[in-house]
């Protein structure tokens, strides 16, 4: 398969890229900074998401090197932490940008590469967050930005169904990553406490369910946002 995956240079994205590339499939990742991963079926292109032309741009070289794609993973996120009271509407602005509105445009343009593949269920997942479903204080911008994307896996699961693509999210509880790195270890552990299965999420529990998200085995899945480690 070939596999887009956003933000690949650190935490969850790079975790999935290494499995990917480890299991034989081509992995196209992207970040602002330069790749963190060397490997002969790795391709890495240098933007910023936020950058709508720069993005295009993007795809548009992947279809002239690969033609087309085979899964789409939205990763790539960012997150602030603030009473809504003090979080200036900039910031917001900004988290919006990278979280909504750069999944759609990667979306959009994937579709064009999505529709040219031969896999039975080619698919887009998105990466979301308990930060949703527990309608977590402090993560007013985060959570409202990860919520329109979850109602966009809803409505974009309908539109795409005619061409065979399929669009889920994976709502991920907390992971050691460097989003994570500034939140007090009380605060994770309080949240962990509130999960079905109470420990931290490891990268070994998410590229599983990421596999079987984008793989053929889940043909007939679309529209859902899954949730790890039990949280409702
Ligand atoms: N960690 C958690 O506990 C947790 C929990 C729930 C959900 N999530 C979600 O999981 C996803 C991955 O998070 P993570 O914890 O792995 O975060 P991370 O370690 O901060 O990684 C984010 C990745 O996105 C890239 N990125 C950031 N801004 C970008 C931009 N404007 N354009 C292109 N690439 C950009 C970064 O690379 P550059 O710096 O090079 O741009 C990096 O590779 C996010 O969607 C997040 O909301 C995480």
């Amino acid at each position: 398969m070939i596999i887009m995956i956003t933000g690949t240079r650190t935490g969850v994205g790079r975790a999935l890229a290494e499995h990917f590339l480890d299991s034989g499939h081509e992995v196209v990742g992207c970040g602002r900074k330069p790749a963190t991963l060397d490997h002969p079926k790795y391709r890495h292109y240098q933007v910023d998401l936020t950058e709508t032309d720069r993005t295009r741009a993007m795809f548009r070289e992947v279809r002239q090197e690969y033609g087309h794609l085979d899964a789409l993973i939205n990763n790539a996120g960012t997150s602030t932490m603030n009473h809504f009271m003090t979080t200036p509407d900039e910031v917001t602005r900004k988290i919006f940008d990278l979280n909504f509105f750069a999944v759609l445009n990667c979306c959009r343009e994937a579709v064009k590469l999505l529709r040219k593949s031969d896999e039975t269920a080619p698919a887009i997942l998105n990466v979301s967050t308990v930060a949703v479903p527990w309608a977590l204080d402090g993560h007013l911008a985060y959570s409202a930005s990860k919520s329109a994307v979850e109602q966009l896996v809803r409505v974009m699961s309908k539109e795409l169904a005619a061409f065979g693509i399929r669009v889920n999210a994976l709502g991920l509880p907390p992971v050691r990553t460097v989003l994570t790195r500034t939140v007090a270890q009380p605060k994770i552990d309080a949240l962990i406490a509130r999960q079905a299965i109470p420990r931290m999420c490891t990268m070994s529990d998410i590229v599983g369910p990421v596999e079987f998200l984008i793989g053929r085995r889940s043909a007939f899945i679309t529209g859902e946002t899954v949730f790890l480690g039990g949280v409702h």
